[in-house]
């Protein structure tokens, strides 16, 4: 069920370096295809990347936060052509957080990496770091990256508690 899902989900930057089975990557992947997205443009394209070399060079793209990537099994970098849908970082962010919950259901570690509105080390954007590590065009916009991993210490869910959060007029 997907209130259970949610009741677990969990951020997970650590990974036992086992891969991931393929067949689970596809579900992960399908479920970032079935994301809503305005007027239903579909803007959102997903970059698989499982080479080491460029999830390293992902790792260090933006300053802090990321830096987890270089140990996960595959990254799904989570872009959008900017003509195509003034609404791309909603769209993006919906298809992330459907992948991330597809993972969280199968017991996979993931973990959203912030690019838009971030900077390296030495304070370059980091979208334009990922656009040239990928090779992609100016007009593709990089929400974020979803870091996946097996892990054997899927952290505890949260406590259902702050309810305070929720305005009941
Ligand atoms: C929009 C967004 C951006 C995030 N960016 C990062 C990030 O760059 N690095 C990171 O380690 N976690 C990132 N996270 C994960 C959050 O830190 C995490 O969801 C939050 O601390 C709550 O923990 P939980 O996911 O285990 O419930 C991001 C989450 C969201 C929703």
């Amino acid at each position: 069920m997907i209130l259970d899902t949610m009741k677990r989900r969990r951020s997970v930057r650590r990974y036992t370096g086992e891969a991931i089975p393929g067949d689970v990557t596809e579900e992960i992947l399908k479920a970032g295809l079935l994301a809503p997205s305005s007027r239903n443009l579909k803007p959102c394209y997903f970059y698989v990347v499982n080479d080491r070399q460029l999830l390293a060079q992902l790792a260090a793209a933006k300053k802090a936060g990321g830096a987890f990537l270089k140990d996960a099994s595959m990254a799904i970098v989570v872009c959008a052509d900017e003509t195509k849908a003034d609404t791309w970082t909603e769209d993006c962010s919906i298809a992330l957080t459907y992948m991330d919950l597809a993972a969280a259901e199968r017991g996979i570690g993931s973990c959203w990496v912030q690019i838009h509105l971030r900077k390296d080390a030495d304070g370059n954007d980091a979208e334009a770091n990922v656009r040239r590590i990928l090779h992609l065009g100016d007009t593709m916009r990089i929400a974020g990256i979803l870091s996946l991993g097996m892990t054997d210490a899927y952290p505890a869910p949260h406590e259902e508690s702050e309810t305070d959060r929720i305005i009941r007029l």
